[in-house]
């Protein structure tokens, strides 16, 4: 493994070209959403799902915004190739341990692009039978939707660049920026 001079994550630097929504804003927004989350949610006590890897932040942020009783749980899927991907195939490799039948359950992502993974992974929710099954979204990629989904919770609609940080990663780098950045085209 080659071995890289640190950068100062917290600032620009040759990887970044520009940030697109800055630490302060992605914290407002999540609060935003964690307190509709509460109100729509009171008694209800949801589960809230995540998806590794990606998900990590978000659910932390969330999960402190929400001010009623929830449970969490987590699934993680994997490729079985670019080319299934594209098909809307993936593979679970993380089951929830909770049994959802008549819960409550708020899905969150951290991005919905292709909505392939989404799409997947509620067919799978819904036979299970819960009560209520909703999206919450913190980035939304609409320009290669290839599925329409309802997403009740949406926190940013991002362009059509290569973006990165708060959990979004390039080969499972830049994840731990604190802020969406645009990858330069020589980081690719
Ligand atoms: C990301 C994200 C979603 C999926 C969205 O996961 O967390 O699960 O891609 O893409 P889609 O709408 O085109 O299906 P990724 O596979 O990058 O894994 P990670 O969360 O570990 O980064």
């Amino acid at each position: 493994m080659t071995v890289e001079p640190n950068v100062n994550l917290n600032e620009p630097n040759a990887d970044i070209s520009e940030i697109l929504i800055s630490a302060d804003e992605i914290e407002k927004r999540i609060q935003t959403l964690g307190v509709q989350i509460s109100s729509d949610y009171a008694e209800l006590q949801p589960l809230v799902v995540g998806v590794l890897k990606g998900v990590l932040f978000f659910m932390a942020d969330l999960l402190r915004a929400i001010t009623i009783n929830v449970e969490v749980d987590f699934m993680a899927v994997s490729s079985y190739s670019p080319e299934a991907r594209d098909q809307g195939l993936v593979r679970l490799v993380k089951d929830l341990e909770t049994p959802i039948s008549g819960r409550h359950v708020i899905f969150v992502e951290d991005v919905v692009d292709t909505g392939l993974t989404l799409n997947y992974l509620l067919r799978n929710l819904t036979t299970r039978d819960p009560a209520s099954l909703e999206v919450c979204t913190l980035f939304n990629k609409p320009k290669h939707r290839l599925i329409d989904i309802p997403i009740k919770y949406k926190g940013f609609d991002l362009p059509d660049q290569f973006v990165v940080g708060y959990g979004l990663d390039h080969r499972e780098r830049y994840r731990n920026l604190p802020f969406i950045g645009v990858l330069n085209p020589q980081a690719l």
